[in-house]
């Protein structure tokens, strides 16, 4: 299973995977739907301003998050970003007046420049794909304004564990359980909420399983030279170490973070 995902992660192949599976992923990725959904309560509930300012969220893809957060907050200003240009199409989840203050770039979030005095930085399912996470944190922070919000969610080390006990390399380079984070963040940033909640999916197949994968931009070459016998005895070890009732689950393991910068 070689071909699932590598440790480093060559961003050409990350932006070929999700662009190839933009138009299934919005409809597919169930489970990053509803984290993008409690990712906005969990603003909510910390007391985030109905009015924010000025806001970024990086790996927006088809906008769940985008939308959530619309949805209970207003913004002044909203850069959007992701890695595949074709997520441009998130703006059009806004609605017309905060479009209006809205814009999109395209490329790493890594190398974007970025406002400064920002007063929310945001992204759901994202920060798994990154390779430095702590350079990338530090550089956030730096441009939070005193009191902006640090919103983000990943997952932590038992993310496709099953995948992984089969033999195929994580998909992923950065997957950080709950108690990872507090080392993770840089001084200065103070945790509101921070939250694990495995999930488990089930699927009929292998088949299914792969095509889930594919279409969630997850690999974008899951079904690709598969021959039959590959995908049998895939499938054969699959049942043998996991099924359940018949049925293949498959764990996600979403890890929610709430950070404050101080002073
Ligand atoms: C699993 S999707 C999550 C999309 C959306 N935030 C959601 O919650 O449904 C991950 C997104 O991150 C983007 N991405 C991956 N690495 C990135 C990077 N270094 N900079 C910006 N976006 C990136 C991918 O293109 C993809 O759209």
């Amino acid at each position: 299973m070689k071909d699932i995902g590598a440790r480093i992660p060559d961003q050409t192949r990350i932006r070929q995977s999700f662009r190839r599976g933009l138009g299934s992923y919005h409809r597919a990725a169930s489970v990053q739907a509803q984290i993008a959904a409690r990712l906005a309560q969990l603003l909510a509930e910390a007391g985030g301003p109905r009015q924010i300012g000025s806001a970024v969220e990086f790996g927006c893809g088809t906008g769940h998050l985008t939308q959530q957060l619309a949805q209970r907050f207003d913004f002044g200003r909203l850069l959007l970003n992701d890695l595949v240009p074709e997520a441009s199409a998130a703006l059009s989840v806004l609605p017309r007046a905060t479009r209006a203050q809205a814009r999109f770039a395209a490329g790493p979030i890594e190398t974007l420049s970025l406002p400064a005095q920002l007063d929310l930085v945001a992204s759901a399912s994202t920060v798994q794909w990154i390779a430095d996470l702590p350079e990338l944190l530090a550089r956030l922070a730096d441009h939070l304004a005193p009191g902006g919000w640090l919103l983000l969610s990943g997952f932590g080390r038992n993310q496709f564990h099953e995948l992984a006990a089969l033999g195929s390399a994580a998909a992923a380079p950065s997957y950080l359980d709950a108690a990872d984070w507090p080392a993770m963040l840089p001084a200065g940033l103070e945790i509101h909420a921070l939250e694990q909640t495995p999930q488990v999916l089930h699927f009929d197949g292998a088949m299914a399983l792969l095509k889930h994968l594919r279409q969630t931009g997850v690999n974008g070459h899951a079904q690709q030279g598969w021959s039959r016998r590959r995908l049998r005895d895939f499938e054969d070890r699959y049942r043998a170490r996991f099924g359940r009732a018949g049925r293949l689950p498959l764990t996600y393991d979403p890890v929610l973070l709430l950070a404050r910068k101080t002073g």
